[in-house]
């Protein structure tokens, strides 16, 4: 199925879906799109793109862009290049299109190989994406790090097979709450504690805050994607009265047809 034959509308984001994309930074090499992308940026994404000196790096970052400018332009008759951003004191970044549905939002995650954008209509959201496929040095040094008592105690619990798998489980995790707190590191990481759901595939979580920690572990919903044998996706959302369904889609068709189609059309049957 096409990414235009599913519901990634507006109107399925009010019915209290999230949309989760993804896309491979590989998949724009053509320098004629690379070209037609640049255009897509604001003067101030402009400016960072040509800060970056590593080729790859400028890569990942112009297809974040194009990814977040593409994806938004299904949600409202705004095209790709017109999305203005606002970031808040912590970096994060805003819609600041007056015309913009009200309650729109996204978050933005990207690692070597893949960029993740989950959207979503009047919720706290966040996601967070990592290339989990290989045993990095000093993992333990950093869990005792970054992560809380309980969580140390129950990964070094763990046979050495699970464990780089539990680590890189509980790091997004922890990063996509952050990121759907909006308020960066000043949340204190070793105040929340994770719990991943055993086998057979883990694909859902549970938190349990510090009794000095303000927020409800009731209201998250809190989910691991893996979209590849690469990278592994956490998502985490504000759940609302409605069951939350999150939808994954590629982004690569939907992409294409930004960068190919005249400035201003919207992706066919949409609007
Ligand atoms: C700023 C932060 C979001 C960076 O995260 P990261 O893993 O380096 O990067 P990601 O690719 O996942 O996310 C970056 C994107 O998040 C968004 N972002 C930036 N600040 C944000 C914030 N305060 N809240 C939510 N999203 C934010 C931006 O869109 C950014 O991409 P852009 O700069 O291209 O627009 C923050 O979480 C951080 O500093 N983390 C440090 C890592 C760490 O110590 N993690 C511990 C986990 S246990």
């Amino acid at each position: 199925m096409g990414v235009y034959d599913q519901d990634r509308s507006w109107d399925a984001l009010h019915r209290g879906a999230c949309h989760l994309w993804h896309f491979r930074t590989a998949s724009i090499s053509d320098p004629i799109l690379i070209k037609r992308g640049i255009e897509f940026l604001s003067a101030d994404e402009l400016a960072r793109h040509a800060r970056y000196l590593v080729p790859d790096a400028a890569r990942s970052f112009l297809a974040a862009r194009i990814l977040v400018r593409s994806v938004l332009s299904l949600y409202a008759p705004i095209s790709p290049s017109a999305w203005r951003f606002e970031p808040n004191r912590w970096g994060r970044p805003y819609i600041a299109n007056p015309d913009a549905p009200p309650g729109l939002l996204f978050n933005l995650s990207h690692k070597p190989g893949l960029i993740t954008c989950l959207v979503g209509c009047g919720r706290d959201l966040g996601v967070d994406v990592e290339d989990a496929s290989a045993n990095r040095p000093y993992l333990r040094e950093i869990a005792q790090r970054f992560f809380s008592a309980t969580e140390v105690a129950r990964l070094v619990e763990l046979p050495e097979a699970q464990h780089v798998r539990r680590f890189f489980e509980l790091w997004t995790l922890k990063e996509s709450y952050i990121k759907a707190r909006g308020i960066g590191l000043s949340l204190g990481l070793s105040k929340f504690s994770f719990s991943v759901e055993e086998d057979p595939s883990p694909t859902c979580a549970t938190v349990t805050f510090d009794h000095d920690f303000e927020d409800d572990a009731e209201t998250w919903d809190f989910r691991l994607f893996r979209p590849d044998d690469r990278h592994l996706i956490a998502t985490s959302v504000r759940r609302c009265p409605t069951p939350l369904i999150i939808e994954t889609t590629g982004a690569e068709e939907l992409v294409f047809h930004s960068l190919t189609a005249p400035d201003g059309a919207n992706p066919p049957g949409i609007f």
